[in-house]
């Protein structure tokens, strides 16, 4: 059960109709600009991701007012289904004897990424333990675990908290929602961004729900909109150099991650860069969920050996990912088979959708023929799953009998050499062969920026009160072309406090309050039932697809509505300051 928390009178305010701010602009002339009717807010942030989080709170922490826009129902974009962090000289490592420093780490970085901006991977690394992990700890975030990333990093480096990077944007938006200069609007979708003669932007917007359009007018615009790794034929105008574009090829990445950010940049003159720098996972499986069999997930296992098209291993498949991701990209048709048998059944596991549990793994996953076949012998799982049932054969027949021969294989897997423990042989029916594909994950180009944060246009100038931050700038370059473990949710975090401070502190900025407090909206107290959450759930519509995908998957674990609902916050779209606070405590429950 979550602890409700008692109402509070501080309300979540709803922007309003720019009348309303005008008069209040009046009322309150002190704390407006010199153009009273022009400015709604000092900086508008687009997109409420963990950059977008970052950038506001440190621009409202200096005093001045923000309005946060977001095409979702909830904040915390990609974080909400991230890992962790890449930090640097933490108490964490300290205590577990881990000896950092900024140059071994700037080392690794840059070694592994093989063309990273040197000037930010600098900068990263040595404020990481403060900008970063201290900022967010400070703000309740909980680092609690030491990953190894293998073949990445001299020494751990991979931060975690007990769960999902959900529980560091819980933190942030728990402390946005305690500002009152700064205030997140909810489905609603930036459409468009243009120069005002009076300095400053006007940004148009979209809401999801309603199909009302706005404009919001204000001294300086953060574009934190993320990567466009879920907009495939953008993806593949960028393909990767020197690489074929594969046959298949799946989204990993979110539903709104569209890159419609450097859409609006290019209205505003920005110069795209390193656009063809794209993290590509291998490791990609068709989601059963997904009707147009487009939606990866990832999966992985370790007792599995790899083959290609000709019924042959390839690699080690201990490989580092790296390797992985370049030797399955060379192959032809950049596809390949994990093949394991029975006992290596149990060690699959497949990750990145919340409704995956033990249960529907087997089911919807090892029980269907259209992503995983299955057969008592090796010869009929080659002719289900489409391989040359001799080469199979052969393969499995030599990995075995190396094995059991204490021998060495090709590819350095196992051996006399090697100090990690053998993998089993595959000989326990029945066997399986799952073939997976290329998918996107993560976009390490985007908006083109400097030192602070601004948005830089075709000639290498800053662009007026355009500021840009996290993946929709491709998180600065730092990872060149290979994207390393947790070093794209602690580059968002610091590139938008950056983005953040500078759009604050220009000059002309007004400590400005937002609106005055008003009476909590009382939304109807009326509890819901399953019935009429089914007759809401019938039909999808837009501006309500988190609602859609969450309550899915509440009818299907049975939950009950009180388990998240409550006086506090009815079954109906959170309103109040109050509301949200206690809408913020169900997000662990599913991610
Ligand atoms: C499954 C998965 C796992 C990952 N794991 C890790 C990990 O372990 N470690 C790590 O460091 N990184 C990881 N990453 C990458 C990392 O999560 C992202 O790079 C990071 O969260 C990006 O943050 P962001 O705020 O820049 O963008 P996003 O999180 O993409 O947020 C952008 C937000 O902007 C909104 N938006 C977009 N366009 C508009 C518009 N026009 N108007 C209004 N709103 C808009 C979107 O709805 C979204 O909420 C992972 C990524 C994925 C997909
Ligand atoms: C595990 C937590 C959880 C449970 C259980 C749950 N909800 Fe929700 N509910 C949420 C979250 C989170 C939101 C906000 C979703 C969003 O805005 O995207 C929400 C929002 C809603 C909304 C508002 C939709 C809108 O118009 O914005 C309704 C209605 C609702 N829930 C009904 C129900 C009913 C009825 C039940 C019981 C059958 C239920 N919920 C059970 C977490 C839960
Ligand atoms: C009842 C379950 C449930 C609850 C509670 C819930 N979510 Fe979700 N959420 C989902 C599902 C399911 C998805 C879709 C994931 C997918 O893409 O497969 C999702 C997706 C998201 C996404 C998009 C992820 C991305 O990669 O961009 C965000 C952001 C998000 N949730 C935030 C939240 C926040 C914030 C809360 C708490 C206020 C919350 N969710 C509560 C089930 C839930």
């Amino acid at each position: 059960m979550p602890t409700w928390s008692i109402p509070s009178f501080a309300a979540w305010i709803e922007p309003r109709p720019r009348a309303v701010s005008l008069a209040l602009c009046l009322a309150l002339l002190s704390a407006c600009g010199s153009e009273p009717d022009e400015i709604d807010a000092d900086v508008i942030v687009i997109g409420g991701g963990i950059a977008g989080l970052a950038s506001s709170l440190e621009a409202s922490a200096s005093g001045a007012s923000v309005i946060g826009i977001e095409q979702n129902s909830v904040g915390g974009g990609h974080a909400v289904m991230a890992g962790g962090m890449f930090l640097v000289g933490t108490p964490l490592q300290e205590s577990k004897q881990v000896s950092d420093s900024p140059e071994l780490a700037m080392a690794d970085m840059l070694e592994w990424g093989e063309d990273a901006v040197t000037d930010w991977v600098s900068r990263y690394v040595e404020a990481s333990r403060t900008e970063v992990h201290d900022w967010l700890v400070n703000m309740g975030v909980e680092f609690a675990l030491l990953m190894p990333a293998p073949g990445e990093t001299s020494v751990p480096r991979f931060h975690f908290t007990r769960g999902t990077a959900v529980n560091i944007v819980v933190p942030m938006m728990r402390t946005a929602l305690a500002r009152q200069n700064l205030q997140w609007r909810f489905n609603t979708i930036a459409t468009g961004l243009r120069s005002l003669a009076s300095g400053g932007w006007a940004v148009e917007t979209r809401d999801t729900r309603t199909g009302k359009t706005m404009t919001w007018r204000a001294r300086r615009v953060i574009l934190t909109t993320g990567g466009f790794e879920n907009d495939l034929d953008r993806v593949r105008a960028n393909w990767l150099p020197n690489v074929a574009q594969p046959e298949r090829l799946l989204a990993g990445a979110s539903h709104f991650a569209q890159g419609s950010g450097l859409d609006l940049g290019i209205e505003a003159g920005a110069l795209l860069t390193r656009l063809d720098h794209q993290t590509i996972f291998v490791t990609g499986l068709p989601n059963p969920r997904d009707p147009a069999g487009v939606d990866g997930l990832l999966a992985q296992n370790p007792s599995a050996i790899f083959v290609d098209r000709e019924g042959k291993r390839f690699m080690n498949e201990s490989a580092p990912r790296k390797t992985l991701e370049q030797t399955v990209l060379a192959l032809p048709g950049q596809s390949y088979w994990l093949v394991f048998d029975e006992k290596g059944r149990r060690r699959l596991q497949v990750r990145g959708a919340p409704w995956l549990t033990r249960d529907s793994l087997e089911q919807e996953i090892l029980g269907n023929p259209a992503l995983v076949s299955r057969a008592d012998n090796l010869e009929k799982l080659a002719a289900a799953a489409g391989l040359p049932a001799d080469k199979l054969a052969l393969t499995v027949a030599e990995f075995n009998e190396r094995l059991a021969l204490g021998e060495a294989d090709d590819f350095g897997r196992f051996g006399p050499a090697t100090t990690t423990r053998p993998p089993s042989p595959l000989s326990e029916p029945p066997f399986y062969a799952m073939p997976l594909y290329p998918m996107t994950r993560k976009s390490m180009g985007g908006l083109a920026i400097d030192e602070r944060g601004q948005v830089l246009d075709g000639e290498g100038r800053p662009i007026q009160g355009l500021l840009a931050a996290g993946e929709a700038t491709g998180v600065a370059g730092i990872n060149g072309s290979y994207g390393g473990s947790g070093t794209f949710l602690g580059p968002s975090v610091f590139t938008g406090r950056i983005a953040g401070r500078n759009a604050a502190d220009a000059p002309g900025t007004e400590r400005a309050v937002l609106a005055e407090l008003e009476p909590e909206i009382t939304t109807a107290n009326k509890l819901l039932d399953d019935t009429a959450l089914a007759a809401l759930l019938q039909n999808s519509r837009e501006g309500y697809w988190h609602f859609e995908q969450a309550h899915q998957l509440v009818r299907e674990r049975d939950w009950s509505c009180t388990d998240c609902h409550s006086p506090q916050w009815p079954t109906a779209q959170a309103h109040s300051a109050n509301e949200k606070r206690v809408q913020l405590e169900s997000c662990t429950r599913c991610h």
